[in-house]
């Protein structure tokens, strides 16, 4: 019988920092010089961490509230943030590379199936690792479904961009994702982040939990969140705070900021907290100001 994972059965070490060997990525000292130059366009040297704009959300969903016009909503925000997340289709037709050539890409590369199907875990690799590069892609974005219907065909998605991401020195950012029924407890968190950096992500991107600090210490690669549904901004910048506070190496946030009350002032404000140290109180002031 597997040993089950429990909080309280294990030692994670908490507040024992990471035995980093030089690099100021988790888990990344011992890659090539590509890998770690793509690595620092996305983890900020003196921050050691990322502000992430998640705006791949057409790929199933079509035009969500607050992407209605990708050309209009998401160049303002671009001045604030270290990564465009997004699919080639929305890059290529709505963002300039010319005013966001100093940001990073994290390239969306899993696709296959929308918001009108019940299991959204049948997936595939929708871009090749040619097109990620003639991208100028920092690193490559996968689902991965640990305990859904296709979890082994996702695990070989991420597999195929870890592989070729391997070859050209681009890495993969797994997203922990979680269908509909699919349940968010730290266990589940612990499990799906450490699978994912065990097939060999040089990133891991999930959802905020209770017990947070258990996932990032037990995931040997940064862990970044995405903010899910839309919150109230002081809900949303707290679950920010907690989130980097426990361990977190950035967020790759979407609709909390995009769709916002006033997205400019709020992804200042995420800003704040991620490279400033801001505390949600502060970062909330910051945004009331902003908005002003
Ligand atoms: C879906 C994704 C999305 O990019 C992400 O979840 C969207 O961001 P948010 O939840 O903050 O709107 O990776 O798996």
């Amino acid at each position: 019988m597997p040993d089950i994972d429990t909080a309280a059965s294990k030692d994670y070490g908490i507040g024992i920092p990471y035995q980093s060997q030089g690099f100021h990525v988790k888990g990344s000292d011992h890659y090539d010089w590509g890998m770690k130059s793509r690595l620092s366009r996305i983890f900020q040297p003196k921050s050691g961490r990322t502000l992430m704009l998640a705006f791949d959300h057409g790929y199933f969903l079509g035009p969500t509230s607050g992407l209605e016009r990708l050309d209009l909503n998401i160049p303002p925000l671009v001045p604030y943030i270290d990564v465009l997340m997004g699919t080639r289709g929305a890059l290529r037709t709505c963002i300039s590379p010319a005013t966001s050539g100093d940001k990073a890409i994290a390239l969306r590369c899993s696709s296959g199936s929308s918001v009108l199907e019940e299991d959204l875990s049948n997936e595939c690799v929708s871009v090749d690792i040619q097109d990620a590069i003639r991208m100028n892609a920092d690193c490559m974005a996968l689902q991965v479904f640990i305990g859904a219907p296709h979890q082994k065909q996702t695990i070989e998605n991420l597999s195929i961009a870890v592989n070729e991401g391997m070859k050209v020195g681009m890495p993969t950012m797994g997203v922990v994702a979680v269908g509909k029924t699919m349940e968010r407890t730290p266990q589940y968190f612990r499990l799906a982040t450490r699978m994912i950096a065990e097939f060999g992500a040089q990133i891991v991107k999930t959802y905020y939990c209770d017990d947070f600090e258990t996932v990032t210490a037990s995931c040997p690669v940064p862990i970044v969140i995405a903010g899910g549904k839309k919150l109230p901004e002081p809900e949303a910048l707290t679950m920010c705070y907690r989130a980097i506070s426990e361990g977190a190496a950035g967020v790759d946030m979407g609709r909390n900021i995009f769709q916002a009350d006033h997205p400019i002032a709020m992804v200042q404000a995420v800003r704040g907290i991620v490279h400033d140290n801001l505390t949600d109180k502060q970062a909330l002031e910051l945004y009331k100001d902003l908005k002003k």
